[in-house]
């Protein structure tokens, strides 16, 4: 058996897991994070039985074996996330974007959730989308779809199950969504039917084409771009605006922006925060 020679990485190979990196999923490592790689490469170089950075590269490089490139990104990935992330994006949804679209009935609405992680943020726009509609038993938005992606295979696979643990229920959620909007078995907490049915879930690279998803009313790009070089999050922004239709909206996290990426959307400071519309 080789001998496993993981706990260090030389400077080439560290460049060459750069390079890897940022082609294949945008993700910026930026230098002196060699820790990281180590920490999160370690289970799967033991698990594959690679005895070397340089076999490893060399393995996601060529492609083959095929399996090691997706194994990488999902080790490489940042999947945080939570139920109602900052609050105010989705009290904006509810209140002001949902309205909008009823005030000018609206019937079929689709929402993009573009890098949904575990499955957290599409299910609370369900969630949200459900609350209105009790709400606004008239609303004319009950032929939501929302499209969930994320580059992740494995955090698509937690995401379908739609079944969580106590401490992560706790992250974000009220008692009462949850009594409301979960079923209990045994120890862990389901989704309901009528939020779950609304969401399918795709894998979709945001480097890659998104011609395939068709067009999107609401974009919910999320916690993502931070990762991404200003080239990328402008070619990224731009062409989630071209897959938006006439006066749709875009949604990003607390401590991202478009200002400088893109001059697709104008700004719109409603009561609850800040998002973004197509201008048109
Ligand atoms: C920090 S999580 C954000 C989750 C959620 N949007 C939120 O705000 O809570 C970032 C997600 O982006 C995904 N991601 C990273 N690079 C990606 C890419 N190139 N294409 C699609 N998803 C990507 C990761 O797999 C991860 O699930």
């Amino acid at each position: 058996m080789s001998t496993l020679n993981i706990n260090t990485i030389t400077t080439t190979d560290y460049e060459r897991f750069k390079n890897f990196l940022e082609q294949a999923c945008g993700i910026l490592l930026g230098n002196g994070k060699e820790y990281l790689i180590i920490s999160r490469m370690t289970k799967l170089l033991r698990d594959e039985n690679i005895a070397s950075y340089d076999e490893l590269l060399t393995a996601v490089e060529s492609g083959n074996p095929h399996h090691m490139r997706d194994a990488v990104i999902d080790a490489m990935t940042t999947n945080e996330t939570s139920w109602f992330r900052d609050r105010s994006p989705f009290e904006a949804l509810e209140k002001e974007v949902f309205s909008e679209m009823d005030n000018e009935g609206k019937r079929q609405c689709r929402i993009w959730s573009s890098a949904c992680s575990s499955g957290q943020e599409p299910y609370t726009i369900s969630i949200t989308l459900s609350e209105h509609l009790a709400l606004f038993p008239m609303s004319s938005l009950t032929r939501t779809q929302i499209i969930a992606t994320d580059i992740s295979t494995s955090m698509l696979v937690e995401a379908k199950q739609a079944e969580y643990d106590e401490a992560l229920l706790g992250r974000g959620l009220s008692a009462e969504r949850k009594q409301q909007f979960f079923r209990q078995v045994g120890d862990r907490w389901m989704v309901t039917d009528d939020i779950k049915r609304r969401v399918s879930f795709k894998e979709q690279n945001l480097l890659l084409s998104y011609d395939a998803l068709g067009k999107f009313d609401i974009i919910f790009c999320r916690n993502v771009l931070i990762y991404f070089s200003p080239e990328r999050k402008s070619d990224i922004l731009n062409r989630m605006a071209r897959a938006l239709n006439p006066k749709g909206y875009l949604f990003l996290g607390a401590s991202e922006t478009i200002t400088g990426y893109s001059d697709a959307f104008e700004m719109i400071r409603g009561q609850q925060g800040v998002y973004y519309r197509l201008k048109s």
